[in-house]
């Protein structure tokens, strides 16, 4: 216990998203079916001790950030006693760890001063389109302007940095790429171009129907100078100055220029199983363990999290033709 949590391939682990719920108040094509997936019980999900406890292991390991996801992390009723939960850890040093959230917005208004007052660090919103009818179709509910409102009241917040995400896809937003950029610049955050992973609940994704980052560069460079801004550590976006900046683009590529090999990353999903990999099919459970004998909880927590990390592999295997989804879907991994 205590030291960090390095992997075979010499990857220090500092990162810990942390799905608090597998349900969402949208439908989005590319990670939910129409009708919702089976949810998970509710018996197993983690509570906000539970989650306390192995957060707590996890910074004493070297975890530095803990990024809540889900589905969609506002629909916990307990969403601010969490953030300040976390919020009060301190790693080894002494230091506090940094707590980030990626929400789709909706409900942020009415909770963002609680969060912000508990010890949010950052947000990162999803938005995929700016028109109203297809963000009702992709997302199959009728809600942009509570997205809208979502990212208005994150802008007028101090929190910085502000990212906007969107899954590019083909005929459906790759148009709007500029349009999104030039939005984000307007409520001072930075946007992010997702390349579309295989991890839908249906297993439709096609690599001939993905918008690569290339294209997405592409079409950003017919209106902007884009310079790459060196110096990447271990995020997933890479990026771009706009017109010499202030204002950044980022690309996240996972599928034509994986960055695993930077990796920093575990996984921990709202029923309690620690993953390595978004990827993994292997997953590390900590439900009986939290729930176990008192005396054992923290060191077998430790050891869950240490054999997480011996057990992760250089890479995702998306382009090998063997490739296999893993079995739950995105909104269960925790994205
Ligand atoms: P920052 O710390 O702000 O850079 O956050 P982030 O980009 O890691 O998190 P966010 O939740 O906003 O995720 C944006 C996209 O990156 C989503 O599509 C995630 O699934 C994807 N992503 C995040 N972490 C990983 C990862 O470890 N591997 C892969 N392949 N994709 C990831
Ligand atoms: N591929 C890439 N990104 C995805 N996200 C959800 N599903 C996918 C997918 N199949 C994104 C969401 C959100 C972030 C958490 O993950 O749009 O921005
Ligand atoms: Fe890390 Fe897996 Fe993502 Fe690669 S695909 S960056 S190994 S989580």
């Amino acid at each position: 216990a205590g030291s960090p949590l390095i992997d075979t391939h010499g990857r220090v682990h500092r990162d810990l998203r942390i799905s608090l719920t597998d349900r969402c108040s949208l439908r989005c094509t590319y990670c939910m079916p129409e009708q919702g997936n089976e949810w998970l019980a509710k018996t197993s999900i983690l509570t906000l001790d539970e989650i306390e406890l192995i957060a707590r292991i996890a910074a004493a390991d070297g975890i530095t950030t803990f990024r809540l996801t889900g589905g969609e992390p506002l629909l916990r009723t307990d969403i601010v006693e969490i953030v300040r939960r976390l919020a009060a850890i301190e790693g080894p040093d002494g230091r506090p760890v940094e707590i980030a959230m990626t929400t789709n917005g909706i409900r942020l208004p009415e909770v963002l001063p609680g969060l912000a007052a508990a010890g949010l660090g950052r947000l990162n919103i999803s938005i995929d389109t700016l028109r109203r009818d297809r963000f009702h179709e992709l997302t199959r509910r009728d809600r942009l302007d509570d997205v809208l409102e979502g990212i208005a009241a994150a802008a007028a917040s101090g929190l910085r940095p502000l990212k906007l995400n969107a899954v590019a896809m083909r005929d459906v937003n790759d148009d709007e790429l500029v349009d999104l950029v030039e939005f984000a610049i307007a409520h001072d955050a930075q946007m992010r171009f997702i390349e579309q992973m295989p991890l839908d609940a249906g297993h439709t994704w096609d690599r001939s129907r993905m918008v690569t980052q290339d294209e997405i560069l592409q079409a950003l460079a017919r209106r902007w100078e884009l310079t790459p801004v060196p110096g990447r550590g271990g995020a997933p976006a890479a990026r771009w100055t706009l017109d010499g900046g202030p204002y950044t683009v980022g690309v996240i590529a996972s599928v034509t220029a994986p960055f695993c090999g930077d990796c920093d990353r575990l996984r921990l999903t709202a029923d309690g199983q620690l993953r390595n990999c978004l990827f993994s099919t292997t997953e590390y459970d900590l439900l009986p363990i939290v729930r176990g004998a008192a005396g054992e909880r923290e060191q077998d927590i430790d050891g869950m999290l240490r054999a997480c990390v011996r057990g992760k592999l250089p890479g995702h295997a998306i382009n090998d033709p063997s490739f296999l989804q893993p079995a739950r879907g995105m909104n269960a991994i925790g994205g």
